[in-house]
């Protein structure tokens, strides 16, 4: 089994469920709170972990009671956190998410994720360059991204880059990373003003991955534009679904295997992650998965 190496957030997810989305200056009574662990890069690596991937994961954590919340939970997932770094001088991150039937808003207070600097990356370099498949988000500094993905170019390692948030891409990083990773309105960020979605697609082939929620999967496979579905299911918090989609790719690709099928295998992984509350709770093990696609060949015999 490959090596995967997740870098990005650890948050806190405050988490209240209301049936209306207040308006600006309104006050709304919700139904239900809970805190959660989250992060995008948190929850890629128990993504990876649960299917059985050899997932390390690099970022930062305050010294604080929400920190070693993140960390106790990362090593249940058996997810290798030796190499995580622990700030006493700034708070974990943490974030504010709303959910409304079913969907997700979420404000991001980056805290100790923005000390995930050259300096600590440079310090645990060794350590991502043991890993073949390396997986990246944004909620980190920019710079932090860019510095990786530069090295990890240098070292033929295959890169996966979830650009969430979405900031405009510079076209020379996007031609460094490996595959590209964005929901349909970070893919209008980072291209729209100068490229159609078709456009894009068509000039990343195999590497622009458009994921767009129940419509599925979008990318170009040299030949046409192909869409994969996404599985039918009952969402109840679709947090995190991009984040097991992205890890659930990253586990497939480590395992050797071809972008279509890495996409189907994610997408199932995907689908089964929103049925649960908080965005690590409903990741599927990789029994799960198989489960579900023995249950829909069943059918389909
Ligand atoms: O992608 C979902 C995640 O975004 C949440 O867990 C939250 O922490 C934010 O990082």
């Amino acid at each position: 089994m490959n090596k995967i190496a997740v870098v990005g957030s650890l948050n806190i997810d405050l988490v209240a469920v209301t049936d209306v989305s207040p308006k600006m200056g309104e006050t709304v009574i919700g139904k239900d709170f809970s805190m959660y662990p989250g992060g995008k890069g948190a929850n890629q690596a128990v993504a990876g972990a649960r299917l059985g991937g050899d997932i390390e994961i690099f970022g930062t954590i305050g010294d604080d009671q929400h920190g070693h919340m993140l960390e106790r939970q990362l090593k249940n997932d058996r997810v290798s956190t030796f190499s995580l770094q622990k700030r006493s001088d700034v708070p974990t991150g943490c974030a504010l998410i709303e959910i409304c039937n079913a969907h997700n808003r979420i404000i991001v207070v980056p805290g100790a994720n923005g000390k995930t600097d050259e300096a600590y990356l440079k310090s645990s370099m060794n350590a991502i360059l043991n890993a073949d498949v390396i997986l990246l988000s944004m909620e980190i500094p920019l710079p932090s991204i860019e510095y990786l993905v530069e090295e990890l170019y240098e070292h033929n390692k295959t890169i996966v880059l979830n650009p969430a948030p979405a900031v405009h891409l510079c076209e020379e990083l996007i031609s460094k990373v490996t595959y590209l990773l964005p929901n349909e309105y970070e893919a209008e960020i980072i291209f729209g003003g100068t490229l159609s979605e078709d456009a894009a697609l068509k000039r990343y082939p195999n590497k622009l991955l458009i994921t767009k929620g129940e419509k599925g999967v979008t990318f170009f496979n040299g030949e046409e534009i192909e869409t994969i579905p996404s599985i039918i299911v009952n969402p109840v918090d679709t947090t995190g679904a991009g984040d097991t989609f992205a890890g659930a790719f990253s586990y497939a690709i480590s395992d050797g295997l071809p972008v279509k099928e890495a996409i189907r295998f994610a997408a199932i992984a995907a689908g089964l992650s929103v049925e649960k509350k908080g965005a690590q709770s409903g990741m599927p093990t990789l029994a799960e998965c198989n489960e579900y696609r023995k249950k829909v060949s069943d059918d389909e015999a």
